[in-house]
């Protein structure tokens, strides 16, 4: 059945599309404008007329064809080859890869498992080297049932097989990775024993701050003063301030907690945050802290932003408050026109809001101190997307509208402890899972990822997700006023624009909308992360395909230009990977892509869908880093 008839009364893709097509006219003006949006069925002919004639993309590359097998590829001319590994040694003192003989100790002093989120820090800092560097990984969460060689388990099954050991060395696995890295002859090898590298795990220590450190809520038996949290969890994507620190984002931190929450007095604020009692890794049965029967605040510690200084191996990793607690995917910060930073902030899950922070302070480029504690001090905001292309920022501010002690937000830190029930108060517009987001550094204009929402109900369709079930995702572009070094990415009110309806354009029942010209091998489902390069041309990371029965990878497209929204593929996943953290050295010439959880779709460990990247004899599949450059040593996409 076509998308428009399951729609029912809502607007039809086609006059949602129209109407933003009029308004964008009015904005860029007549035929450019129209080859621009890649939209409606009915732009479609003047889009592909206008972009035949001058050659739709910039994208230089012969496109990947589809393939989706044991191992990754990558279009030719281009190589990927495997940098950074699960186990690789990390500390000088680090031990072997040895899966048969792990231990806390050891997986504290090698690469994390399931890497996600990437960026890249030029050394020395304030350089813009792109053949040395410091590699910030994320490692979002581990895969016990693909693991531990004896362990048999199903994936769903592993929280309760794993022994106290192997839960704990499952905590080692996760957090960050920091590794230095230098490229030399062509090849980029990790630097062993530098002092930069380090892991932060499920047991390091950080420190909470921002509005809401110390705050009542926060306060545990084994931590009164509510600032020094134990660990870090489901660290998805991310993202790099100008300062040259990182910002990691826990996302689903409430799937590591045990116990009833029915039980509790904070079953409501525990069902928003989506605690179910899942405890994937059986935390609860070992340690009190994860069982929210038994320590009812531990998980208000979890699901913020981390800020870490890569370059200060001392550096204490930062749970920033002012950034609000949901599940954070991804963190765009920006210098705005006025000095100040602002970070955009996607929540993914089903129904889950876009939001928006906006430094009190004013980013100094002579004054990195002052920078570090940019993220303590601002507004947050949530965005509602009008069906008139309008997008209204709503502050979090405590007192402001119905955010008052009356409807439960007695103070600040509540609101931001809780800031997805007082965004609900704000009438944010709910989304299709919103994962990363990114700042185009040519255009100023930022880019939404919905990945999917398979449960949108067609009464629930709205101008901003407009496709119920919602199985392949969309990409929505956020316009600030104003253009060039004049961009205002504090003011109150933006446009907005549907970028992309991703999903196989040749079944009109999926209501995909790509450029016309858009290939069998060069479309894309279920979008997650994405980068710019430096020409502003997006990078895409997909997360979901499997679903289809097609490999995940890294797609390159022009989002401005007679290319806008045409996609082709660079690089494919082997089975059960997705791909993540797409990053770009300086120059433009390397683009590091996490390969995570491949091996994932495997029923058990006695049967395995890959053992990528090794392919050892009776050998574990390792969730690793590549870095794709090109044969010639042009950059990527040239
Ligand atoms: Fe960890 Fe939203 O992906
Ligand atoms: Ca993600
Ligand atoms: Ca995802």
């Amino acid at each position: 059945m076509a998308t428009r008839d399951r729609q029912g009364n809502s607007p039809s893709f086609d006059e949602v599309a129209a109407a933003r097509l009029s308004r964008r006219a009015v904005l860029k003006g007549g035929v450019a404008a129209a080859a621009m949006l890649a939209g409606s069925a009915g732009l479609s002919a003047l889009g592909g007329a206008a972009a035949r004639a001058a050659g739709p993309s910039s994208l230089g590359f012969t496109e990947l064809k589809r393939i989706y097998d044991k191992t990754h590829h990558v279009a030719e001319g281009y190589k990927a080859e495997v940098l950074v590994r699960w186990g690789d040694a990390i500390a000088a003192d680090a031990p072997a890869f040895d899966p048969a003989a792990q231990t806390v100790a050891g997986q504290s002093k090698q690469a994390g498992y399931n890497n996600d989120h990437l960026a890249f820090f030029p050394l020395p800092l304030g350089s813009a080297s792109s053949t040395s560097g410091i590699l910030a990984i994320n490692n979002e969460y581990p895969n016990p049932h693909i693991m531990f060689p004896g362990l048999v388990t199903s994936e769903d099954d592993a929280g309760k097989a794993l022994s106290r050991e192997q839960a704990d060395i499952s905590l080692a696995a996760i957090g960050l990775t920091l590794v230095e890295i230098a490229r030399k002859d062509g090849t980029w090898a990790m630097v062993p024993g530098s002092r930069y590298n380090r892991r932060l795990t499920g047991f390091s220590e950080f420190t909470l701050s921002g509005p809401a450190a110390g705050h009542a809520l926060l306060q545990t038996s084994a931590d009164p003063s509510g600032r020094k949290v134990i660990g870090t969890s489901t660290n998805c994507a991310g993202g790099q301030t100008p300062w040259g620190t990182v910002l990691s984002c826990e996302e689903w931190s409430a799937s590591f907690f045990g116990g009833d929450p029915e039980k509790t007095a904070a079953k409501d604020a525990l069902a928003r945050i989506g605690m179910e009692n899942e405890d994937a890794l059986g935390l609860a049965r070992f340690h009190d802290r994860f069982n929210v029967e038994k320590e009812a605040n531990e998980i208000n510690r979890f699901n913020w932003v981390v800020e870490l200084d890569p370059y200060d191996p001392s550096a204490v990793p930062m749970k920033r408050t002012a950034l609000g607690r949901f599940g954070h995917e991804g963190s765009a910060p920006v210098i705005n026109k006025d000095g100040r930073v602002v970070v955009y902030l996607g929540d993914d899950d089903y129904f889950e809001y876009i939001y928006r922070f906006v430094s009190r302070g004013k980013f100094n480029p002579a004054d990195r101190a002052a920078n570090l504690r940019l993220l303590d001090e601002g507004t947050l905001s949530v965005a509602t997307l009008k069906a008139d292309g309008t997008l209204v920022w709503h502050p979090l501010v405590h007192g402001k509208g119905p955010l008052t002690a009356a409807n439960g937000f007695p103070d600040q830190a509540t609101i931001l402890i809780h800031a997805r029930q007082a965004a609900d108060k704000l009438g944010a517009t709910p989304m299709d899972r919103p994962e990363d987001i990114d700042v185009s550094p040519t255009t100023g204009r930022v880019y939404a990822v919905m990945t999917k929402n398979k449960k949108r109900k067609a009464d629930k369709v709205d101008a901003a997700n407009p496709r119920a079930e919602n199985k392949w995702g969309h990409i929505v572009e956020l316009i600030p006023p104003g253009q060039g070094k004049a961009v205002d990415h504090a003011a109150d009110t933006f446009k907005w624009d549907l970028l992309l309806l991703a999903g196989d354009p040749s079944k009109p029942e999926v209501g995909a909308k790509f450029h016309p010209e858009t290939t069998a091998d060069g479309w894309f489902a279920t979008p997650d992360n994405i980068t710019s390069d430096h020409k502003g041309r997006m990078w895409i990371a997909t997360d979901g395909q499997n679903a289809f029965d097609l490999a995940d990878g890294i797609f390159g497209m022009d989002v401005e230009g007679p290319g806008r929204a045409l996609p082709k593929a660079l690089f494919a996943c082997p089975f059960g990977a997705e791909a993540t953290g797409p990053c770009f050295t300086p120059d433009g010439k390397t683009l590091f892509v996490s390969v995570q959880h491949p091996g994932e779709n495997s029923e058990s460990i006695e049967k395995l869908t890959t053992s990528w990247p090794d392919f050892a004899e009776k050998g574990l599949p390792r969730p690793a880093v590549v870095a794709i450059t090109k044969v010639d040593g042009g950059e990527i996409g040239s």
